[in-house]
């Protein structure tokens, strides 16, 4: 299977590409510059720490995910910014070669097959996007012994 090579591109950082981070949403500015197939990244802060996310745009819609993925918990981009391979209409992860629907985060193949990107919720509000991100679920087993 032919994997994505890796470009020179670098990782977007200037401060009207990443808006400031709130608890719990962030809004991206501008994102409807975006072409069909770019991605952003932002910061988003969950509890005291600061995390990454990637907003895509993609020809269904803007997605918004954790730049982090289920298979080690590592950034998909290594940095380069890049996540999104139209050829395969997939997001990938630089790291193993693992393949991500776009708009539900689907693990379609690779070694986390079966297994979901975090997605945040999106909102278009004039040209920017404001992204939801919700606290992590915590699920308290009780009553096993
Ligand atoms: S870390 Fe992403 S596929 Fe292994």
């Amino acid at each position: 299977m032919p994997w994505p090579a890796p470009s020179a591109r670098p990782k977007p950082s200037s401060p009207e590409q990443m808006a400031a981070p709130s608890d719990s949403s962030v809004r991206v500015a501008d994102a409807t510059s975006l072409a069909e197939g770019e991605a952003r990244t932002f910061t988003y802060q969950r509890a005291g720490r600061a995390y990454e996310g990637f907003l895509l745009r993609h020809r269904l819609g803007f997605f918004a995910y954790a730049n982090s993925c289920p298979h080690w918990s590592v950034d998909l981009d290594l940095g380069f910014g890049d996540f999104y391979d139209a050829e395969l209409d997939r997001i990938f992860c630089r790291n193993h070669g693992a393949l991500f629907l776009p708009e539900t985060g689907l693990c379609s193949a690779g070694p986390c097959a079966g297994l979901y990107l975090e997605q945040f919720a999106v909102a278009l509000d004039g040209a920017d996007a404001v992204v939801e991100v919700l606290p992590p679920v915590v699920i308290v087993a009780e009553n096993l012994g």
